[in-house]
């Protein structure tokens, strides 16, 4: 080789490197800055931990609005729970409650009036478990307070707001051995535990790809009303940060259907939010006409829509939406594997054999699917539908409307029976640091972040979540 063209081929190389780098610099975050560092050194290992069985499960419940009242009617519902105690800043919602669950023969404590009188009820002696159902910023500093006073936490999405927030949950666990289970988003019931059953059982393969989503417009007739929540909390929440804000209704079951926290890991994600098109010009509109939205005029909205793209480390990819503010249906789920295909509104699926070639496929006809739904219906689906057909036999006074869902039941039960949790911190704190992640992502043009394992390495040994056949046992907590 000459030297004219080594050195050609030397610049050249040097160029390119110069090139390459510069790419690298523009899209990775400078030494040491990176902005949620992985922690290492899990303290104990709370997937799979079976907290001491409690006959009874003595429950405090705070935040006692739209969903509490909801909640505490749940909960009420379940064989072997006493509602020992409830806690709202409104007196006269602790009252409602209360009345409520009279005539099952519930006689809970009041705490009321002053913004920490949730904190007295955490320190009740005798109380075994503490359910949260108030405006976000109270999520993870009500289940750390309840967990360090010696309760499990059952709290309302999101658990956690924030990364400080996801590991303090996840440290707070592990150190005091009590459970944080998130409240639903989950496949604890219904057809998505089915859908799960399936993936279990290999209906669908090798699951490839999943999409999420909540979109929900809530902007005309809930954001904006003064009276239909508390101190403008959901608004408010709205304004100043731009990403996923409610990722776990979309994001826990397809999590669970790829096995992440117990097989599968996520790994990397990046988020686009678009801008905001509605929250701003109502808050316009509104001021027009009642100065109490001037407040609410020129205010950093979140964007309508937020797209969060992961990739899991065993090469899964998962899509999730956000929007709360667009005028428009409902989204939709979905996953698809190598030999099947599932899709949500409506719910319908479609496999390998029904592909008819230049991707046109047969979707399954009503009574197919219906026949592979009974076929692979989950103990636990069976199980609640049982107790939940002995308990409308019960006249008590109209009660059955409450009947609780089946991730209340499932909790309860695990706890009676001494047994691991179907959902545990480890997928309360993963599933909500979607939202830090989304928001820094998109404010950063789509950066790629890593995602931080909580479970610090456990993922890979770890025992699946939910079990949706009673494998450890269980089962046996019937409805009241
Ligand atoms: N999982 C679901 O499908 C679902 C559905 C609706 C709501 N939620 C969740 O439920 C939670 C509550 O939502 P909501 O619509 O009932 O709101 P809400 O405003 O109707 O109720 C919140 C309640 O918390 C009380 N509260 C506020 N600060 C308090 C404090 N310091 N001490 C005690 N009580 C306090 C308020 O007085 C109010 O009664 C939210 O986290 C929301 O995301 C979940």
């Amino acid at each position: 080789m000459t030297s004219t063209r080594r050195d050609f081929l030397k610049k050249a190389t040097l160029s390119g490197a110069g090139i390459v780098g510069a790419g690298m610099m523009s899209c990775s975050r400078a030494s040491g800055s990176d902005p949620f560092p992985q922690k290492q050194g899990q303290t104990f290992n709370m997937s799979g931990y079976a907290a001491p069985g409690l006959d009874v499960v003595r429950i405090g419940i705070v935040g006692l609005g739209n969903r509490g009242t909801g909640t505490v009617r749940r909960l009420a519902s379940i064989e072997g729970v006493e509602i020992r105690a409830l806690c709202d800043l409104e007196p006269d919602r602790v009252q409602r409650s209360a009345d409520l669950i009279e005539h099952l023969g519930h006689k809970p404590d009041f705490y009321s009036g002053d913004e920490d009188a949730w904190k007295r009820m955490c320190e009740k002696p005798d109380l075994d478990l503490i359910a949260i159902a108030t405006p976000w910023h109270l999520h993870t500093p009500q289940c750390v307070y309840a967990m360090e006073n010696d309760k499990h936490a059952y709290v309302e999405l999101p658990a956690a707001t924030t990364m400080e927030e996801c590991w303090e949950l996840v440290e707070t666990s592990e150190r005091t051995r009590k459970h944080c289970v998130q409240m639903s988003g989950s496949c604890a019931g219904g057809l998505s535990a089915t859908i799960l059953n399936m993936v279990r059982q290999g209906f669908f393969g090798d699951v490839i790809h999943g999409e999420g989503c909540y979109i929900h417009t809530l902007t005309g007739f809930y954001l904006f009303d003064k009276d239909m929540y508390h101190n403008m909390w959901r608004l408010n929440e709205n304004i100043g940060r731009s990403g996923n804000l409610y990722p776990q209704h979309g994001m826990v079951p397809i999590m669970q259907m790829m096995d992440i926290g117990y097989g599968d890991k996520l790994d990397y994600c990046c988020s686009i939010s678009s801008d905001d098109f509605d929250l701003g010009p109502t808050a316009e509109r509104l001021a027009a006409e009642d100065d109490y939205w001037k407040q609410y005029v020129g205010r950093d909205y979140r964007g309508n829509m937020n797209v969060t793209v992961f990739k899991t480390v065993k090469g899964r990819t998962i899509v999730m939406q956000h929007d709360v503010s667009t005028s428009r249906p409902r989204g939709r789920s979905m996953l698809s594997g190598t030999r099947a295909f599932y899709e949500t509104g409506p719910a319908r699926l479609s496999t390998t054999e029904q592909h008819t070639g230049w991707g046109s496929y047969r979707w399954l006809a009503d009574e197919e699917f219906r026949e592979v739904q009974e076929k692979y219906t989950p103990e636990t689906n069976r199980r609640f539908a049982e107790f939940t057909r002995l308990a409308e036999q019960i006249d008590r006074g109209g009660h059955s409307y409450y009947r609780t869902s089946p991730v209340d039941w499932r909790l309860i039960d695990c706890l009676r029976n001494g047994l691991p949790v179907d959902m545990d911190v480890y997928e309360a704190a993963t599933s909500s640091a979607v939202t830090p992640l989304s928001i820094y992502s998109a404010k950063n043009r789509a950066f790629v972040e890593n995602i931080p394992d909580f479970t610090k390495g456990a993922w890979e040994t770890n025992q699946r979540g939910l079990d949706l056949n009673f494998e450890r046992g269980g089962g046996t907590t019937k409805l009241v």
